[in-house]
Parts: C-alpha cells; structure tokens; sequence
C-alpha cells in the first residue's frame, strides 16, 4: 500500500524553538515579566495567536485588541530576525538521512506545520525540493491536537491517513497525528511525548531499517 510521511517543522527538521523563545521572552521583558524555557514548551506547535494569550495570561496582562495585534506583528518580527540568519548548518543532524531515504525510495513527503512561515525557513536551510506538499499555518484554520493539518497533508498526497506516518516534537502534535489515525513518531522526551506510537531522541536515533520496516507495513 502507498505509504506518506508527514514532518513537523519546528522542533523536528530545525531547532527554531529556541528562537520562538527568544522573540517571546523579549516581549514578556518588555512588558515586565519573565518567560522561562520551561514555559516555552507550552508553546511547541501552538500557533502564534494561542502562544501570545498564554503568554499574556503568565504576565497577568490584559491586552486591547489593538496592542494584542501589535505584539503579535513584534513578536514575529523579531523572529525573523533570527530566522533571516539561517542555513542548512540548522538541520537537525541526520534529518537528511531520512529524507534522502525517502526520496531514492520515491515515497510522497509533506510539511505538517502551525507556523506561518515554515516556506521560507525550508527555503532557507535548503530543504524545501525534499518537500512534494506543504502544510503550513497559512492553509490550516484549526490547529494541533486538531488533525486538520494532517489530514490535509494526506489528502495532498494522495495517502490513506492511516497509511501517513508522523514526525512530531509537541504533545499536541503527537495527538494531532493519532486522531489523524496515523502513526506518530515522537522526536524528543519520551515522558513528554508518551503518547507516541514510536519514540526517538533525535533523527540520530533512527535507523534506516526503521524506517524500512515502516515502509513495509501492511
Ligand atoms: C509551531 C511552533 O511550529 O509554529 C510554535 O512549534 C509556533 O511554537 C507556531 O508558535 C506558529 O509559528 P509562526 O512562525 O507562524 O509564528
Ligand atoms: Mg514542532
């Protein structure tokens, strides 16, 4: 049967997390609290309009729609900052291994994203004709542990969703992909991402026999 993959972005392919933290805690400063990278992992696959409410819960603030907007224009500005200096020397080690698997194999792969600029940061580090279909923050309306995203990626591929199996950092993602009915593959803390049908590390810790055997699922 025709198999699909289907890539988180952040936290999966590149390490931007820690960038998304940065941009947050200037403004949580700014506006005269702290933002611990503890907090930050509230934040992993949420979109940017949920991250800024919680954010603003934390600091106890009460925004007006316009100030709300207006954070949310600064928060993503300086992130692009930090995104505007990336190369290929941010791929996560080994993601390429896997892709390149993939691609000699010729099994459709798709982005499944929340962020709104996951184009240009493929682009960026170079990674983006791996892609066959991208799913970003921009064609989505509900977002992760909704299955949406994936679902779309699927349908794109031209993949049966239980056929489609998912890489993912956040605990929404994970469960985002298992009411997708897809296999999901939890890259980081096993505690954290209990919930996964498979858990790894890192990329590092993925053999290219895994990755085989997946491939001949029934
Ligand atoms: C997800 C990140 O991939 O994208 C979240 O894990 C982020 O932390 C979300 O908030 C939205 O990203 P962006 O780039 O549209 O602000
Ligand atoms: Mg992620």
């Amino acid at each position: 049967k025709k198999k699909g993959f289907i890539f988180d972005l952040d936290g999966v392919i590149v390490d931007t997390a820690k960038y998304h933290y940065l941009a947050w805690k200037k403004l949580a400063n700014e506006l005269g609290f702290e933002f611990t990278e503890e907090q930050n992992e509230m934040f992993k696959g949420v979109s940017r309009k949920r991250c800024l409410e919680i954010l603003l819960d934390i600091g106890g603030i009460e925004a007006t729609q316009k100030e709300f907007d207006t954070w949310m224009i600064e928060k993503n500005e300086d992130y692009l900052e930090y995104i505007e200096k990336m190369d290929a020397s941010e791929i996560l080690p080994d993601v390429p291994k896997v892709l390149e698997y993939l691609k000699a194999k010729k099994v459709p792969i798709a982005l499944g994203s929340a962020s709104k600029n996951a184009k240009p940061i493929l682009e960026k580090v170079g990674l983006l004709p791996y892609f066959d279909n991208i799913v970003d923050g921009n064609s989505v309306s509900k977002a992760k542990p909704d299955p949406e995203v994936f679902l779309i990626a699927a349908d794109k591929l031209g993949v049966m969703p239980k056929d489609c199996f998912v890489f993912e950092d956040a605990v929404a993602g994970i469960q985002a992909a298992n009411n997708a009915e897809m296999t999901s593959i939890g890259i980081g803390d096993s505690d954290i991402l209990a919930e996964a049908d498979y858990n790894f590390k890192d990329f590092t810790e993925i053999d290219l026999d895994f990755i085989k055997k997946l491939l001949q699922l029934k």
